[in-house]
């Protein structure tokens, strides 16, 4: 039930890839616990519900809810949900999305961390079908102003301010605010448009490593080195010792995605293996080529060359 976005089957996938048969998608963004998504899988059992949430013990928690209950048509993704919306759905096939109680970077400084933004609500009228439409519901006053200037500002969809739906309001957050006495507010985003980008999916490749001739070295000193990739950043956090050579912990960011993954560098049965790990099972994308590119170059400069290059 877990969707991992898996090595090289085409992107998107389709719904009936994802979920074994056709029917309107759904996507939930933030879905905590889980137990809206639930409700959603329940209220409407021919909707393909796809969820997206970043904490990883709350995706647990929503999965063993989803087990418990046999839910058969809801998916739960570990990541961020406009990744999830950009490379797991079909242009023009979403029905609806779904976000309860986004989390509202209430500091002026933070609200580039916000979800609803232009870019967003952009993106998202690519992949909703005609008269498909997003339900943000929050008690956050200021991120909801926020939102529907956002979204205006596109002219790509008619907003109708609403009372939020009994439902939306039973979520965990919506209860505890609801203890707190605060006020909710609920708007319905229906795409009238479609943005001319079409936003197309996160190129991925089959592999980024190189094979090079030369002795492995004794020290490896690569710690904290910021690589920069296309959209983002790589860093070189930390060198491991292992038997056969070397593990370089390396973070990512790039648009959308942040990935953590080991880079090794060792020996092999053809020379010096340096690329990635298997590790995490990382996506390797165009910034994950580059920090492997630069790590070569650090074996060149180090005096080994390169055999065979798939970087
Ligand atoms: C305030 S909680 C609301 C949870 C739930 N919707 C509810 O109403 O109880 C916000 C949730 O959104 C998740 N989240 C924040 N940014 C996200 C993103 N970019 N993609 C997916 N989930 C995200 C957080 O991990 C958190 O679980």
């Amino acid at each position: 039930m877990l969707v991992r976005p898996a090595l090289l089957p085409a992107w998107p996938p389709s719904p009936k890839d994802l979920f074994g048969r056709e029917g309107p998608l759904v996507l939930e963004i933030g879905f905590g616990d889980g137990r809206f998504t639930a409700w959603l899988a329940r209220a409407h059992p021919h909707w393909l519900v796809l969820g997206a949430e970043v904490s990883g013990a709350s995706v647990l928690r929503a999965y063993r809810r989803m087990r418990k209950e046999g839910l058969e048509n809801v998916r739960l993704y570990h990541g961020e949900g406009p990744f999830a919306l950009r490379n797991l759905i079909l242009p023009g096939s979403l029905h609806r999305v779904i976000v309860n109680f986004p989390d509202p970077w209430p500091k002026k400084r933070h609200q580039d961390r916000r979800l609803l933004q232009e870019g967003f609500f952009r993106r998202l009228s690519t992949r909703l079908e005609e008269g498909g439409a997003l339900l943000l519901t929050t008690d956050h006053e200021d991120y909801f102003r926020f939102a529907l200037e956002e979204a205006e500002r596109t002219g790509l969809y008619r907003i109708e301010v609403r009372p939020p739906p009994e439902a939306h309001l039973q979520t965990k957050y919506a209860l505890k605010w609801k203890e707190a006495g605060r006020s909710f507010f609920h708007a319905v985003f229906t795409k009238v448009a479609e943005d001319p980008n079409p936003w197309p999916p996160l190129r991925r490749y089959p592999m980024a490593h190189a094979l090079l001739k030369g002795e492995l070295p004794e020290t490896l000193d690569l710690a904290k080195t910021p690589v920069p990739i296309p959209g983002g950043i790589a860093v070189f956090l930390e060198v491991a010792r292992g038997e056969k050579g070397f593990y370089v912990v390396t973070h990512l960011e790039e648009e959308d995605l942040t990935q953590d993954l080991l880079l090794e560098v060792r020996r092999s049965a053809h020379g010096v293996y340096a690329g990635v790990g298997r590790f995490g099972s990382p996506l390797i994308t165009e910034g994950v080529k580059r920090a492997v590119r630069a790590l070569v170059e650090r074996l060149k400069g180090l005096g080994l060359e390169v055999v065979q290059d798939h970087t």
